[in-house]
Parts: C-alpha cells; structure tokens; sequence
C-alpha cells in the first residue's frame, strides 16, 4: 500500500523543497522506502538538496516523453538506499510535461514505493496547472504564519478543490515561539482555524537551517528543533499519533533561548 503526498503552497518560498526532502529522509532512515518526485519543472533543487547534483543524467521530462527509462532516471541517495529521487527537468518548462505521462509515473512510483512525495512549483498557474487528479491520497498545503501567504493559500485551496484534489492537510513553516507568545505572530492553531484545514505539522524558524545548507547537508541530519519537528511529522504520516507541538503556548526556557549550543550532527 503507497501513498502519493502532494506538497503544494500559493505562494513562493514558504519551505516546499525544504520539507519534502527532510521529510523523505526522515521517513527513509526510519525503514521506509520513499521516492520523491520534484515537480518543480526548470527550477529543479531536489537534487542539490539531496547532494545528488552531479549525478543526474536524465529527469522527468526524459521519462515522459519516453527518451529512458524511468529506473535510468531515478537516482538512489548514497547514504539512504531506500530514498529515491527522480529529478526535474532543468531546461524544461511545466507546460512540457503531459499530464497522463505524469500520472502514469506517480503511479509507476508508487509500485515500488510506500511513500511518492512530489514536491509542487509555486504559484496557483505554474504550480497546479499539471497536477493530478485522482492518484494522490494527500494533499499538504504549506504556509507561512502571514496573512499574505495565507491569503495565497485561500486561493490555491479553490484550486485545489476545483482539480478534485484530497482536502488538504497543513503544515506551518517559520513558527517563532517567542513571537507567537507575546501575540506578535499567528500560532499555526490560528492559521489551521482561518483556512478551516488540519494540522499535520508545525515547523520552527530555526537557525540550524542556514547552517546545515552551507554545508550542503539537510537539518534532519542534526540535533536541533527542526529535526524534531519533522520526526513528528513522519510519526503522523505513518500512522502514529503524534501530538503537535503547539509552539507559544508558554515561553521557551531562559537558558534555551539565550544559549542555543553547538549544533551536533545525529549519529548513524
Ligand atoms: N523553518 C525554517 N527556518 C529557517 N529557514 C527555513 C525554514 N523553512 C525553510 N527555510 C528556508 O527558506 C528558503 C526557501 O525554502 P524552499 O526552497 O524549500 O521553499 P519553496 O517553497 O520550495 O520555494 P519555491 O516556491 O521557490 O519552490 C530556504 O533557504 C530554506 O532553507
Ligand atoms: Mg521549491
């Protein structure tokens, strides 16, 4: 049984990519075998996320249009044999793809794969406009905790019903907890309450993101509160019953706020 996420957001830049790729490696090295599809035709990061850049040879568009194969294409990542990545076009625009072709490969994906995480462009148009219309069980709409993002989002979910797409589920991206205590930010409850969707996670701003990304590294591979955030996500993904973290519902603790410590990479 596979399950094909479709992480979607209106507007740019809210942390898409970030959560796709951190939480198929979460999902990977917890024993699941996961493909992620980056969607993000011409603008493709996947790849670099998952340190595979200079192993691409052929990509989406090269499946689709039947110039390989698509076990030629997918690239498996050296340290996670179970995770899978095909990659997007560089060169390429969205409106090259064939819509079928793309639901033939989810498809083929999820054969071989418990989880298929496709990773969207942004924007309403370029975003959805080849999306899928009945071979993903999820939908997850990221957003960040402002009101002009969550008006994008208001405006992608009539997209989305409209493409027949599952309600989607939330996740909330560059939550400060500080922030949202002293009522200077929404906390995701908020976010979740105004756009009538589901939590499926809440995801601190945290500083170990800039560092991990400097060192061509994902933040799941370090001891920090992103990392916990994304376990708790997987943990729901996968069935458990996780409870949300709720950030601001009381203050972090002194020495935690003032003294954050050295970021110590997780051991294999
Ligand atoms: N919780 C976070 N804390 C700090 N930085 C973050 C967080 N989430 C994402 N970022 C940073 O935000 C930037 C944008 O993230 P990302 O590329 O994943 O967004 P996206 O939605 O995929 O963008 P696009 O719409 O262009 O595809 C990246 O530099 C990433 O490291
Ligand atoms: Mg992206």
């Amino acid at each position: 049984m596979s399950t094909a996420y479709l992480f979607a957001s209106g507007k740019g830049g809210v942390g898409k990519s970030t959560v796709t790729a951190n939480l198929a490696a979460v999902l990977a090295r917890a024993g699941h075998s996961v493909a992620v599809l980056d969607a993000d035709i011409g603008l493709r990061c996947l790849d670099a996320m998952l340190g595979l850049e200079n192993m691409v040879v052929y990509d989406l568009i090269d499946v689709a249009k039947g110039d390989c194969l698509l076990s030629q294409a997918l690239l498996s990542v050296p340290d996670l044999p179970s995770l899978h990545l095909l990659p997007a076009a560089q060169f390429a625009r969205s409106k090259d793809l064939d819509v079928k072709k793309l639901r033939l490969i989810v498809n083929l994906l999820k054969k071989e794969h418990e989880f298929v995480l496709i990773d969207c462009p942004a924007g309403l148009e370029r975003g959805l406009r080849g999306v899928l219309h009945s071979d993903v069980e999820e939908t997850v709409l990221i957003v960040t905790p402002d009101d002009i993002c969550i008006r994008d989002a208001e405006r992608t979910l009539g997209l989305i019903s409209d493409k027949q797409l599952p309600r989607p589920r939330l996740i909330v991206n560059r939550l400060n907890n500080d922030l949202i205590f002293s009522r200077e930010m929404y906390s995701a409850k908020t976010v979740s309450e105004v756009l009538d969707l589901p939590l499926l996670g809440e995801i601190p701003e945290d500083p170990a993101f800039c560092i991990a990304q400097l060192r061509h590294r994902l933040v799941t591979d370090y001891h920090c509160d992103a990392r916990e955030a994304f376990l708790r996500i997987a943990g729901r993904m996968t069935g458990k019953d996780t409870p949300l973290p709720a950030y601001g519902e009381s203050r972090a603790p002194f020495f935690r706020r003032h003294f954050p410590g050295k970021l110590r990479e997780v051991s294999r």
